[in-house]
């Protein structure tokens, strides 16, 4: 399961490491990349391709430069992250100055200005009563500390059996390894099985591929997507289940927006059993969508949200999980603690770095740009459906899959052989060449995913459809 650009590209001949060594090939010969197939970088003659790893150097809003001056679309804001764009002076001021002040101190029985006025600020705009924020320093270890509470929540209110969790097939909700349980992609388990117990899977709501009697009616699809969830409970036994993990919009397997009714119908199921409804926004939030907490935009109120990415745009990094009062309310008495946490949770120069980037977010009105925007981008991509490849364009905000398929009348896809020619073999190398940064991607059918920084508009949409057209309407020819 790799989803790197597996491109041809020349070295830059004149960037070098302090040691001297140019970088393309300290790279290749001393990092180690995530999620990444190593081989397509050694010589041809140890069966590899020989191909030369891209390094970008720089960033300008929505715009990212390689090291031999190549100017891409950044279409994904680095990895779903940079919601303000590149090149924001004053982030990095806002660090710097952070870090003259005090560089770092933990949140371990102490506390430091930046992360009380984040958690502040975050429980503002969390809905509900989501009043309690526990900082981690990204997304997965938000996931795994929602689930242990999760776990210590219903021992110490004296339901010490609810432990399991339920998430969906092809979500992805990072990898340590009680995250990797929750994940719900075979290929990004297998080689580290056992791991966590207790993590079940429930049917996503992926409405292109929904069971054929349930394609015309979008909200019947949501019920019924919904109600398996409380199959899987009833099956594992109520007592046992302790939190559903969901996200508001399913990244993995290509964008898969919640049908109408969706979510209500979640919300009910988790309050009649007795469940804690986990929304991950790690994706989702901070206006990915259009709200600064996605569940805004589906209206439900869970009782934790998980969250990372966008909150500094990138520019340093933290993550959190936000509970309600409910669930820490057993935490203020006696000697009764989370024991749990990390050393850079919540660190100081993240945290003011967050602060300056919510300050963006009020100041230019982000949020609202994307509600305003959001439509353009989906109608501009839409366009593509007039391409044989392109089955489906499904998404909200400024977060869309566009699904590739083989026959567009009987929606077939690609088997292995073909995903590997047509996404590794072309398409992200011809995405890249034709100067758009985005991800194809076939964690489940193959997809290629957008999520570009949140400032941008319809001469960029109309730019990204374009470059998509001229490598899309060749693609048949890679199979
Ligand atoms: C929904 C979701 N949850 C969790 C994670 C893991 O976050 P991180 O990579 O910061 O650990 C991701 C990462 O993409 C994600 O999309």
């Amino acid at each position: 399961m790799t989803t790197e650009p597996s491109t041809v590209y020349e070295p830059s001949s004149d960037t070098h490491t302090p040691l001297g060594t140019l970088h393309s090939e300290a790279a290749r010969d001393h990092l180690w990349m995530h999620f990444t197939r190593h081989s397509v970088f050694e010589d041809h003659g140890e069966g590899g391709l020989g191909h030369s790893v891209p390094i970008i150097t720089r960033g300008e809003g929505h715009k990212i430069w390689d090291d031999r001056g190549n100017e891409y679309i950044d279409g994904l804001a680095g990895l779903f992250v940079v919601q303000v764009g590149h090149g924001r002076e004053e982030l990095a001021e806002a660090a710097a100055k952070q870090a003259k002040e005090l560089a770092f101190f933990p949140l371990w029985s102490y506390a430091h200005p930046r992360a009380i006025e984040l958690a502040e600020r975050l429980a503002a705009g969390a809905p509900g009563d989501l009043n309690r924020v526990f900082f981690t320093t990204g997304g997965g270890e938000a996931v795994e500390t929602a689930w242990k509470l999760a776990k210590q929540y219903y021992k110490l209110t004296g339901k010490p059996t609810k432990h399991k969790v339920i998430s969906r097939a092809v979500a992805y909700h990072g990898t340590p390894q009680g995250a990797l349980s929750i994940t719900g992609i075979p290929a990004a388990k297998e080689m580290f099985e056992p791991l966590v117990p207790g993590a079940f899977k429930v049917p996503n709501t992926n409405h292109y591929r929904a069971p054929e009697h349930l394609r015309d009616d979008e909200k019947a699809f949501g019920r019924w997507a919904a109600d398996r969830i409380a199959e899987a409970i009833e099956f594992e036994g109520p007592d046992t289940v302790a939190a559903v993990f969901l996200e508001p919009v399913q990244n993995s397997g290509g964008c898969f927006p919640p049908p109408p009714g969706y979510f209500e119908r979640v919300r009910e199921i988790c309050d009649e059993y007795d469940v804690l409804l986990v929304s991950d926004e790690v994706i989702c939030s901070f206006g990915r969508i259009g709200s600064m907490f996605a569940c805004d935009d589906f209206n439900y109120v869970p009782d934790i949200i998980t969250c990372a990415k966008g909150m500094t745009s990138g520019y340093s990094p933290i993550g959190a999980m936000i509970a309600s009062d409910r669930l820490f309310e057993p935490f203020k008495k006696g000697t009764t603690y989370f024991p749990h946490g990390y050393t850079f949770g919540g660190h100081p120069v993240s945290a003011a770095v967050a602060m300056a980037n919510l300050d963006i977010f009020e100041r230019e009105g982000l949020n609202q740009h994307v509600m305003d925007n959001a439509p353009k981008f989906r109608d501009t991509l839409e366009r593509l459906l007039d391409l044989p490849i392109v089955g489906d364009v499904r998404g909200a905000g400024y977060f869309y899959g566009i699904e590739l398929v083989k026959d567009k009348n009987t929606r077939e896809t690609f088997n292995d052989d073909e995903c590997e020619r047509l996404l590794r073999g072309y398409l992200s190398k011809a995405l890249f060449d034709a100067g758009l940064y985005c991800r194809a991607d076939d964690r489940g059918d193959p997809v290629i995913q957008l999520a570009p920084p949140l400032i941008i508009g319809q001469p960029e949409f109309d730019d990204i459809e374009s470059r998509l057209r001229s490598v899309l309407k060749d693609a048949e020819k890679h199979l």
